[in-house]
């Protein structure tokens, strides 16, 4: 078989890198100058959510030539391989159905003789079944008493997932059960869940893919010790106050954790898309079941939407398009998350795995190294707290670093004019950002304020704005379970999409494996200091320099 050509070794490339060259000094100013209509024909509707893109730096043609770019590299065609089932993930030959994770009880997937979608309904009934025996007391702790409070234990896909959804939905938390989320091998962070808990009615919930992650399996292990000194190191019953999530059915029992307290999914999960499956079970528990299958619902829509919806006014499509545009032929390798909405504090960490995890690859998916860049390098803030800290170099500094701004229209939490206050700051960075401030509009500020010539000299430079910064905005009605699925069920097909174009595998993450190897042996060096790995003067310095300190 013949492999495709390297994306950038296409005609459709080389077509976007000519046009990127004739409309380099282009004005996004002078585009909505010309054009009234822009907001109109640059914004493109899913259900109630509204993504605009008239704010990037693309007119009708780039568009087009974008289109020619996803057409080139056979989206549709692999869209279609996703959702059907094959194995896309061809370095762990597995496929990448978290789809189906929300397809609804009426619907069907064979996976070989499978019906994939019939378990996932199985599990998630088995789900609502463990969440509502939890919240009646049907099941309670050694001493009877009922839970009230749950350390979730994860790390990676494992955990920011729900941390990010249960906090985006504090409004929808059920009373009576606190959940604590633990994912750091840095002692503190159980040392610190386990002050805020009382071992008679704590409930651990060890979540892992794989069952072996070392952070994970090492906070398990010592949440277990703190339960038994708790309780009595003689309690043979330990096994009440645990919880597993696992693709792994045979480890969580190694743990010793129960068959019937193990809330499973597949290997056709790839983590950092694992949150609709049992990884979700936090979020089911804080927010109840009934709001979690909304959460479903609207990332089916989502997935539906993606499925049918042409590739010029599919979202996911042209979100992704218009990263590719900036990150490739404008050359800008950033992009700044920028959540208008407190709940969403927690989705740029969330973002930064499913996007940098899948995309930051270095070869394609049949080994050639990858002559452009792929992933960007995701950070964010939720504004307006962002615009006192960062913003600053996304107005003036020399690079220009693209945002996604994400508004939902309401709030969960009417406080007087706070949100009205939340959307002007909103709309009015994305003006700035697109429009900036040159330096006629500088002098002339300082001159109406009262500053003389040698002020405005000496001011003036300091004052403007290049402007010219590109921005998507995305418009939701308000951060509800439903449309917290939409969300980032569109930023997973971005992701999918942009990962199609580049040519690389989104669903492996080998790049995280070498730290893993080299940490073995030194952690064995760190416990026992008769032995000595081979290591460059720098390690080996450091671990020295580590044994000399005093043992805990
Ligand atoms: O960071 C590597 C990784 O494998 C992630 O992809 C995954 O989400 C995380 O570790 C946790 O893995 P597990 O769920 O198996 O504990």
């Amino acid at each position: 078989m013949s492999l495709p050509p390297p994306i950038d070794q296409t005609s459709a490339w080389r077509a976007l890198a000519a046009h990127a060259s004739a409309t380099r000094t282009r004005q996004l100013r002078d585009l909505f100058a010309a054009d009234d209509k822009r907001f109109e024909t640059f914004s493109f509707r899913c259900g109630n959510m509204l993504l605009d893109l008239s704010r990037q730096r693309m007119d009708g043609e780039t568009l087009d030539l974008l289109l020619d770019l996803a057409r080139t590299a056979d989206v549709e065609a692999w869209r279609d391989r996703m959702l059907t089932g094959e194995p896309i993930n061809t370095t762990e030959n597995r496929a990448a159905l978290h789809t189906a994770l929300r397809l609804p009880a009426n619907a069907s997937l064979l996976l070989g003789n499978t019906d994939i979608a019939a378990l996932v309904h199985d599990e998630l009934k088995r789900m609502g079944e463990i969440i509502a025996a939890l919240r009646d007391g049907t099941w309670r702790g050694i001493t009877e008493k009922q839970f009230k409070s749950v350390v979730a234990m994860g790390i990676g896909g494992s955990d920011l997932g729900p941390r990010m959804a249960l906090e985006a939905l504090t409004a929808d938390k059920l009373p009576d059960i606190d959940i604590h989320f633990v994912s750091n091998v840095d002692g503190a962070d159980i040392a610190r869940a386990l002050q805020k808990c009382d071992a008679e009615t704590t409930l651990f919930v060890v979540a892992s893919k794989t069952f072996t992650t070392q952070e994970t399996m090492a906070n398990a292990e010592t949440a277990r010790a703190w339960l038994q000194e708790k309780l009595g190191p003689g309690i043979i019953d330990w096994p009440r106050h645990f919880m597993g999530l696992s693709a792994n059915t045979t480890v969580p029992g190694k743990f010793g954790i129960r068959p019937e307290q193990v809330l499973q999914f597949w290997d056709w999960v790839g983590g950092r898309y694992s949150l609709w499956s049992a990884i979700g079970f936090p979020i089911a528990l804080g927010i109840g079941m009934d709001k979690f299958r909304l959460m479903l619902d609207g990332a089916h829509a989502m997935d539906h939407h993606f499925r049918t919806a042409p590739l010029n006014e599919n979202l996911p499509v042209l979100m992704a398009l218009a990263g590719i545009w900036n990150v490739n032929f404008l050359n800008f390798p950033a992009l700044a998350v920028l959540p208008y909405d407190q709940g969403l504090s927690k989705l740029a960490p969330y973002l930064q795995q499913a996007d940098m995890e899948s995309n930051g690859k270095g070869v394609d998916r049949w080994g050639r190294p990858l002559g452009f860049q792929t992933g960007p390098i995701v950070f964010g803030e939720p504004g307006t707290n962002g615009q006192h800290a960062f913003y600053q170099l996304l107005h003036q500094g020399p690079q220009t670093i693209p945002a996604d701004f994400i508004v939902p229209l309401q709030s969960r939490y009417p406080q007087g004019k706070h949100h009205e206050m939340l959307l002007a700051n909103a709309f009015a960075q994305a003006e700035a950002l697109m429009r900036g401030k040159t330096r006629a509009e500088a002098e002339a500020e300082l001159r109406a304020d009262g500053a003389d010539d040698a002020k405005v000299a000496a001011l003036a430079a300091h004052k403007v704005f290049s402007g010219n910064r590109p921005s998507t905005t995305l418009l939701l009605p308000q951060v509800d379970p439903y449309h917290l699925g939409m969300l980032i069920a569109l930023y997973e097909h971005k992701i999918f999409v942009q990962g199609i174009v580049w040519g690389v595998n989104s669903f492996d993450q080998w790049g995280v494996e070498l730290g893993k190897q080299l940490a073995k042996p030194i952690l064995e060096e760190l416990i026992d200091p008769s032995l000595q790995h081979a290591h460059d003067s720098a390690t080996a310095g450091m671990i020295a320099l580590a044994r000399s300190q005093p043992r805990s």
